[in-house]
This record gives structure tokens, C-alpha cells and sequence, in this order.
């Protein structure tokens, strides 16, 4: 979703803050600009569109050692030239770029803004006036910007640049994720470490609610009351390459492909030198003390709960609900007596989980993060954390992480059983290590899935999924991909419920996938996929070895069965990937879709 980058120091800013922004491009976004300032003058430059527009619309003359930059997703206004960021106060003295959702900018307008005439639609600009106004009353610009910060309520990361003190950048934030990143005669700030690695592996962690004097050789963190805070840096795990494609064209097929590397590196981080589940034990603990689990997750997360789920009650006896974030506070559930909430997220941003968990820490009940980010908010916020050790995930569309998360709960299932003394035949070690290999032979016969993708996705405009058991949950993942990148419009069924409804929709040639990976049910999504193809349906079945039959389109290596939606989602990954391909759809980047939902 939208993204800051800030440069002070003696190089040229505008190629830092054109870098940055381009490394911040895989969270989504619908228009882009930035605010360099030189000895007192304030260059704006800002496009609808990309971020390689962007640098052909930047003068190339203006050199700057200061200055700030944005990627939108439009939340308030469409996106357009004029509600891109960073905005500026009434006299063009103050420019801000901001994240997050300004929830009393109605207020503030109406309170301090009177006969102002504002040049977007956008609550950000709302900020930047605000801040003008204060500044007129107070004199004093760090002042007046904490007064400001003080009055809004919502979700914000801030950075402002002042056109008549080339020394500072203003920082602020609160609930949108923000670091500043250290370096020798210059410093940085960004809302994701990535965009500034290029510089810099030095970061400072934000809080919620503090300021930033952000200078060439100083920092400075302030809290509200304007007392100075002092923090140690940490260094970035991250290095450049993990953040390059390398020799792949699309960091998606980069990051399916990686998928048995993480999975042999989520078994060396969960495993002890006994060969035992290494968990935290205060995690254990939290497991073995509730009685009911409620996962809260969104997208693909979403869909690798409901795998968590038969994980949880098949190997740990715990009864789990599973919740899509965005509806939870509606419909709450009537609670158990001591719950436990699992909140699944790659970024560990999602605004949605965030509110619930916010929610569910008011009501005092523990709480459980697995992501991809530790040191995320919604890591951060949780009592405890588990980490997926996907490496970054760059493609908006999520691979490695959903196969991730679905591992680790796989372990945290059976670290629960062992925990609760529940007697299993099952060495999860084991059986992932088979998954990963089942994965690679799959991902090196890429050209049957772009053949697959050729032969039923190339013209239609819908596509089926259908399974039963767990196959009707990848299958709901399947679809979600597909119309993720490729645009076809997709669902996923499961098997039974087709008659009651669907059937209808199944004309010559509409293209269905089905899954056939459990033995329980293959006779009964057999039959289903006849009753497709007596009605013209192009059916495309991904079988399990030992399950297939003559005809199958593509039959996957043989893993235990409970762990089949690891290995079964890479085909669907594949076709997607392809279609998509096919279609000329910007994979890793596609329409309206962002990376990290930092707005609920
Ligand atoms: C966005 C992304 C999806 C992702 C979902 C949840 O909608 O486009 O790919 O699954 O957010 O994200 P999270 O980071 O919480 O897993």
C-alpha cells in the first residue's frame, strides 16, 4: 500500500528517493511523486501511474540534498496527479507526504481550516494545512507539528519538509509502519526497510506516537510532551540480492520456486540438535493452556487458517474457528472460556487483523502472531510471535509464505500434541522434508503448467475450482490467484455444493480445475467432475499419485495426505503465473491490489 522514502544529507536525493520508491513499488499503488528542496526552493514532482513515469517527469537539473517521497493507493480521492503526494500548506511552505487513514479529518477541516481553499480530495492534505495554521498561532515549526500529530486521530506515518530550514525532516507516526535509517553524513526514513537498503542496514524503530527531528548528523526522537527518547539502532536482516530478481523475469515464479528452500529452513529453525521441535516454550505454554483457537487472517492467509485449522484439531484435539478479519468485529463469536487468538499475516500489517487484535487485547485474551515480518505491528502487539522465514515477499500475489505459514502451523499442531502428551504417528520434520522434495520436482516441469494455462485458461473469462476435504480450501486459494494476476474471473467450490447452485453457471468449454489428492473423497469429486463435463465443462484434474487416473492432467509426486495442500498449490500457483503471462498482466504488480493493506 502507500509508501515514504526521506533522504537528508550531501548527495543527490532525488535518485535516492526514485530508488527507494522503486523498491516500495511491489506494495501496490496508483500514483507516486516527491518534494526535494535545494537552498530554500522546493521542487514538486508527481504523476498518476508508475514510478518509471515518475523519473521521466522529475527534472533532471534540479540537484537537492533533501527531500521526501510517496507511493499513493488511493484511499481519499481517485487516484490523479493532483491527490498524489506530498501535498503542500497554503503557502507552499510545508510539504508532507503521509500513510494511513486520517479518521477526524472532517473535524479538523471544519475546527482550524475554515476559508482555506484545499487542492485535493485527500485527508493528507488536511494534515499539511493543519500543520501551517498551528505554525501561524505557535511560530515554532517543531511545535506547531507536534500539536498537529496531537489532534489527529487514525492511522498515520508523516514526513514533512519545511521550504525555509533545509536542515530538518519532520517525522511522525502512528499505527502505519515507519523507520529511520542511519548513515554517515546523511540519514533516511521509510516506511519499509527495503526501500533504503541501498543506503543503508542501520534502522531505528519508531513507536507509536513519537516525532523525529531528522538531520544530516543527528537525530533526534521525540514523544508528543517533546521529550527526547533514546534508542538503539538494529541492524536490517535483509540484504540487497534477497530483494533482487536475479536472473527470473517475475519475482513471483522467483519466490514459487524458492518454496522447498524455506521449507527446509522453516525445519532447521524449528528443529533442536535432538532432532525436536524448537518452539518458544512460552508458545507452548499459551497452546497448551486455551481451550479454543480463533485464527483471524485475511487473503491468502485467510486460506492457509483453514488448512491451520485441520492441523490444529486433527493433531492437537483444539477446537478452531477461523475468521476473515474484516468481518470479525460484526459477527463476534460467542468466546470460550480461555481463547487463544492466532493471527495469520505474511506482512503483519494488515489493518484488518490489527483491529482485531486490538479488540481482543481490550478483552484481555492472549494472543498469537505467525508472519513473515517480526517486528511487524501485528508482531509487535501480539504477546507472542512465530516466524516464517520466507525471506522477503515481493510479488503482491503470496507463494512462499502461504506454503510457509501452513508449515509452521503443521509444527505447531504437532508441538501441541506432544505437549498435551497426545500420541501421534507423524514426525512433521520428516514429511515436510518430503513435501520440499515433491516441491522441486514439480517446479522443474514448469512448461506442462504453461501448457495447462495455454490449453484451458487462454481465452475464457471464468475458471473453476472445485475439491473436496482440504483440496475445496486450496481450491479457494487456486481461484484467488488466478484472478489476482490474470483478471479471469475465478471461484472455488466445494465439490458437493456444486449441484446446489453453480452447476449452472457451467457452459461448453468452461474451464474447471479440480483437486483429487484425498482418498476419503476421490470417488465422490470424480463423480463431480463428470457432472461438469456432461455439461461441456473443460475439465482439469491435478491428482495425487496412488489417486489418479488416465486422463489426469497432471498427477503430483506422493506426500503424506494431511500435508497435500503444500504440494497442491503449486500447480495452481504455476497456472496462474502463466495465464497471467498469457494475458500480458503485470504478475508481480497487478491492478488495484497492494501488498501490505494498511487500511481497514
Ligand atoms: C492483501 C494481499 C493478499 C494478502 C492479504 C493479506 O490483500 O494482496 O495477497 O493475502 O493482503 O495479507 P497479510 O500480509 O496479512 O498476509
Amino acid at each position: 500500500m502507500c509508501g515514504i522514502v526521506g533522504y537528508i544529507g550531501y548527495d543527490d536525493s532525488k535518485e535516492i528517493l526514485l530508488k527507494g520508491l522503486e523498491k516500495l513499488e511491489y506494495r501496490g499503488y496508483d500514483s507516486a511523486g516527491i518534494a526535494v528542496m535545494s537552498k530554500e526552493d522546493v521542487y514538486i514532482s508527481k504523476v498518476k501511474g508508475r514510478i518509471a513515469q515518475l523519473r521521466e517527469a522529475v527534472d533532471g537539473n534540479v540537484h537537492a540534498t533533501l527531500g521526501i517521497g510517496h507511493t499513493r493507493w488511493a484511499t481519499h480521492g481517485p487516484p490523479s496527479q493532483e491527490n498524489a503526494h506530498p501535498h503542500q500548506s497554503k503557502s507552499g511552505r510545508f510539504s508532507i507526504v503521509h500513510n494511513g487513514v486520517i479518521e477526524n479529518y472532517l473535524e479538523v477541516r471544519d475546527e482550524y481550516l475554515s476559508g482555506i481553499e484545499l487542492k485535493s480530495q485527500t485527508d493528507t492534505e488536511i494534515v499539511v494545512q493543519l500543520i501551517e495554521v498551528l505554525y501561524n498561532e505557535m511560530n515554532d515549526v517543531s511545535a506547531a507539528f507536534r500539536k498537529a500529530v496531537e489532534l489527529l486521530k487514525g492511522s498515520y506515518a508523516i514526513a514533512l519538509i519545511d521550504a525555509e530550514d533545509a536542515e530538518t525532516i519532520y517525522i511522525a507516526k502512528n499505527k502505519s509502519p515507519l523507520l529511520v535509517g542511519l548513515g554517515d553524513g546523511f540519514n533516511v526514513v521509510a516506511s519499509d526497510s527495503m526501500a533504503m537498503l541501498q543506503v543503508t542496514d542501520q534502522y531505528l524503530e519508531l513507536m507509536d506516537k513519537e516525532t523525529v527531528l531528522l538531520r544530516r548528523e543527528r537525530v533526534e526522537i521525540q514523544k508528543l510532551d517533546g521529550t527526547v527518547v533514546e534508542r538503539e539502532p538494529f541492524t536490517a536482516e535483509l540484504n540487497e540480492s534477497d530483494i533482487e530478481k536475479g536472473t527470473y523475469p517475475h519475482f513471483m515464479l522467483k519466490e514459487i520456486d524458492e518454496q522447498p528452500l524455506v521449507l527446509r529452513r522453516i525445519i532447521q529453525e524449528y528443529q533442536d540438535e535432538n532432532n525436536e521441535i524448537k518452539l518458544d516454550p512460552d508458545v507452548r505454554q499459551a497452546m497448551k493452556d486455551c481451550d479454543r483457537i480463533y485464527i483471524i487472517a485475511a487473503g491468502t492467509s485467510y486460506h492457509a487458517g483453514l488448512i491451520g485449522k485441520q492441523f490444529l484439531e486433527k493433531f492437537a484435539q483444539i477446537p478452531v474457528e477461523v475468521h476473515v478479519a474484516s468481518e470479525f468485529s460484526y459477527n463476534m463469536p460467542l468466546l470460550s472460556e480461555k481463547p487463544l487468538f492466532v493471527y495469520i499475516s505474511q506482512s503483519g500489517e494488515t489493518a484488518d487483523s490489527r483491529a482485531v487484535l486490538v479488540q481482543t487485547k481490550e478483552l484481555g485474551h492472549p494472543a498469537l502472531t505467525i508472519t513473515n515480518v517480526p517486528g511487524s505491528t501485528l508482531s509487535r502487539e501480539a504477546d507472542y510471535t512465530l516466524h516464517l522465514h520466507a525471506g522477503p515477499e515481493i510479488a503482491v500475489a503470496s507463494t512462499k509464505a502461504y506454503t510457509a505459514q501452513m508449515a509452521v502451523l503443521a509444527i505447531l499442531g504437532v508441538d501441541t500434541a506432544n505437549a498435551k502428551g497426545i500420541e501421534l504417528d507423524f514426525d512433521p520434520m520428516q514429511e515436510l522434508a518430503i513435501v520440499a522434495n515433491a516441491m522441486e520436482a514439480m517446479a522443474d516441469q514448469k512448461d506442462v503448467f504453461e501448457d495447462l494455462a495455454r490449453e484451458f485458461l487462454a481465452t475464457t473469462r471464468n475458471c473453476f475450482f472445485i475439491g473436496r476435504s482440504i483440496d475445496y480450501y486450496v481450491g479457494i486459494e487456486g481461484a484467488l490467484k488466478l484472478k489476482e494476476i490474470s483478471y479471469i474471473q475465478a471461484e472455488g467450490f466445494a465439490g458437493g455444493e456444486l449441484k446446489h447452485g453453480t452447476i449452472a453457471l457451467i457452459e461448453e468449454g468452461t474451464p474447471v480445475i479440480a483437486l483429487a489428492t484425498q482418498a476419503g473423497v476421490n470417488d465422490s469429486i470424480r463423480g463431480n467432475v463428470q457432472e461438469v463435463i456432461a455439461r461441456g465443462a473443460n475439465a482439469c484434474v491435478i491428482s495425487m499419485k496412488g489417486l489418479d487416473k488416465s486422463g489426469d492432467s497432471f498427477v503430483l509426486p506422493q506426500v503424506h495426505e494431511i500435508l497435500t495442500p503444500i504440494v497442491s498449490v503449486l500447480p495452481l500457483q504455476l497456472i496462474s503465473y502463466y495465464a497471467a503471462l498469457h494475458r500480458n498482466c503485470d504478475v508481480d504488480k497487478p491492478r488495484n491490489l497492494a501488498k501490505s493493506v494498511t487500511v481497514e
